[in-house]
């Protein structure tokens, strides 16, 4: 299949554009798009046939649900009946944004969107071109992010394009999303409201607005609520190795890596905060990416695929990223590193 990619003003979407990809997905046909956290690959909600097409597309396991993107209050009100207070509250403080809200789903919705689960993950993006393309299309957008299953998710056009051009007919490329991590999946069928996946939108924030939140951590026999997050996702082919502690301690022990692995003929990728970066560019590792100020976790998000792409991109073997404080935004980062490193984590 022939792939076209449409470069489309992100802030004022051309109409034009956007009336070709709503058409697509009328159709039961795949659209990436942009959304505020990461690309989504979207088709229809309601169309069964249109849903499993992503899943192949993906190569996703059939057991992880989509989250369904609306763009107005009647179509939440038809993927839910429960639109309790809380989920009012939420709305109300975080919508449109980077929060999916998890409750029962109504009958409209088919059995391959949730995953089989009585449950349906709701989400209103703020991105102008996320929500015209919802609002044309009509119907609720069932969207994972636009990437191959187990790679890093998608911050930009280049990024869907790489891995997905040739399986599905059109990428709206908006350039680079701002969050740059997922968005925070909040499960709200319970007594207690529970965060499922952390992301763009703190639990301190969330708890600001609903009182007490908890956070769902599966133990070793236990599995996770959010069926995504059994899986090795955001990870990059090389071997990352996850540095936490200490910056003195850190910076010595990444020396001493890039040493060894340069004297085995492997090459090394450093994902650093601004404030170590002079201190091992002087070590000279083969890729030296900096993630952004420790002072600002958002610019820290916003890069962080961007560098473990790269790492693929130039065939680095050993990854090194330095941890970061786990206060607001730094939960979800550090959520994403962990699971990048496969739990090769050093603490220093
Ligand atoms: O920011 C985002 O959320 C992006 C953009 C495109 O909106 N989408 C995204 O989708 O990250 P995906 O499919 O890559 O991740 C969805 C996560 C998975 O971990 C999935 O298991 C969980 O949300 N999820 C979806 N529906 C659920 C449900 N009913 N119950 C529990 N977890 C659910
Ligand atoms: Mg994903």
């Amino acid at each position: 299949m022939e792939t076209k990619r449409i470069y489309i003003d992100s802030q004022t979407p051309e109409p034009e554009y956007i009336e070709e990809a709503a058409k697509l997905i009328q159709k039961g046909q795949l659209v990436a798009f942009p959304t505020e956290t990461v690309y989504g690959l979207g088709a229809n909600a309601l169309d069964a046939h249109a849903c499993a097409e992503i899943f192949k597309v993906k190569g996703r396991p059939q057991d992880n649900p989509l989250i369904v993107h609306v763009s107005n209050f009647d179509m939440v009100r038809s993927v839910t009946e429960d639109w309790n207070e809380q989920a009012k509250r939420c709305a109300e403080a975080f919508w449109p944004g980077p929060l999916t809200l998890v409750l029962p789903k109504t009958a409209f919705i088919p059995d391959t969107v949730s995953a089989g689960l009585g449950s349906i993950g709701i989400r209103m993006p703020s991105h102008p071109v996320a929500l015209s393309l919802i609002e044309k299309a009509g119907v609720p957008i069932a969207a994972p992010s636009a990437n191959l299953s187990g790679k890093p998710s998608p911050t930009n056009g280049i990024h869907v394009w790489k891995d997905l051009q040739g399986r599905i007919p059109l990428v709206l490329d908006g350039g680079a999303c701002n969050v740059g991590v997922e968005s925070t999946v909040l499960d709200l069928t319970g007594k207690v409201p529970m965060i499922l996946r952390p992301g763009g939108i703190t639990k301190e924030r969330l708890e600001e607005v609903l009182g007490e939140v908890k956070v769902d951590h599966p133990s070793e026999n236990q599995a996770p609520k959010a069926p995504g997050m059994k899986y090795r996702h955001y990870a990059p082919t090389g071997e990352l190795y996850l540095l936490i502690g200490e910056r003195e301690k850190i910076l010595s022990r990444m020396t001493e890596a890039i040493q060894k692995a340069h004297s085995r003929l492997r090459k090394v990728g450093i994902l650093c905060t601004l404030e170590s970066a002079s201190e091992l560019h002087s070590q000279l590792p083969d890729l030296l990416f900096v993630l952004g100020s420790e002072k600002r976790p958002e610019e820290v998000a916003a890069s962080l695929y961007e560098g473990l792409r790269l790492c693929d991109e130039q065939g680095i073997d050993v990854i090194l990223a330095e941890g970061v404080s786990k206060n607001g935004l730094g939960f979800a980062i550090m959520n994403r590193l962990e699971k990048a490193s496969g739990q090769k984590i050093l603490y220093l």
